[in-house]
């Protein structure tokens, strides 16, 4: 009933030796070497972010297009709305830091999972928004600012192992993202045909009341990145055999 969202980004992109081709020898990581993968996976976005990397099957992530997102709230959420997002931008992405990894092991068919931070992330471009919020009125489109400040995220997703070719390659399935900030920033343009007065008043009771419409749009907009995240995830490791990304 619900899709889409917000929020997040997340990247990962794993086994690249910087600075060499890969597939490489050595490889940078061991199979399941947390620590390890936490650092290359940094490095990574650090230094591919903003430019994505062909070898690597990775797309640009910062700033990520969103062609289209749209969330759909029916009746019983006290958050009725029907707002879509067309043509906006991630923001962010290469401030997000890995803090932790699990999974990336020998078997693929287990569940992998990474826990970050990002300092700032910001989905901006063209909205359009019918409905309520928190029994208040809304309609409005023009620009649409939506800030996330010091957001924990945790991603997880199944390895399901494809063979290719006498390979196996792992895809990433059943995405799944659960994002917590510490502070969410709402700017609506143009709210109310452009009524000034109505549209800073809008802006202000979406701010003050941030968490409770957060909560409630939340699980639609996770879900709509987690299909984002879990194609960018899949793709790189399409590349190579899963076998050619970690060292025995
Ligand atoms: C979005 O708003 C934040 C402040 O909440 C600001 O720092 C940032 O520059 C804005 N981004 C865009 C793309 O407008």
């Amino acid at each position: 009933m619900s899709r889409i969202i917000l929020s997040i980004a997340v990247c990962f992109v794993l086994g690249v030796p910087i600075g060499a081709d890969f597939p490489g020898d050595p490889k940078p990581c061991k199979y399941g070497e947390s620590d390890c993968i936490v650092k290359l996976v940094n490095e990574l976005i650090s230094s591919k972010a903003s430019q994505g990397d062909r070898a690597l099957n990775l797309v640009k992530l910062d700033p990520l297009p969103v062609a289209k997102m749209n969330i759909k709230q029916g009746a019983d959420s006290p958050v009725n709305i029907d707002l879509t997002f067309t043509d906006n931008n991630v923001y962010g992405i290469s401030t997000m830091k890995i803090r932790k990894v699990k999974g990336f092991g020998k078997s693929i068919d287990k569940k992998h999972e990474l826990l970050l931070n990002a300092a700032t992330l910001t989905l901006a471009g063209p909205y359009k928004i019918t409905g309520k919020v928190l029994i208040l009125p809304i309609s409005g489109s023009g620009e649409s600012n939506m800030t996330l400040v010091n957001c924990d995220m945790i991603v997880s997703f199944t390895g399901k192992p494809v063979e290719k070719d006498g390979e196996t390659y792992m895809e990433a399935t059943n995405l799944k993202l659960s994002t917590k900030p510490e502070r969410l920033y709402y700017l609506f343009s143009n709210l109310f045909n452009g009524d000034k007065a109505l549209g800073d008043n809008m802006n202000t009771f979406l701010n003050d009341n941030w968490e409770a419409i957060f909560l409630e749009v939340q699980q639609s907009m996770q879900t709509a990145f987690a299909e984002i995240f879990q194609a960018i995830i899949t793709n790189v490791f399409s590349k190579y055999p899963y076998a050619k990304f970690f060292e025995e």
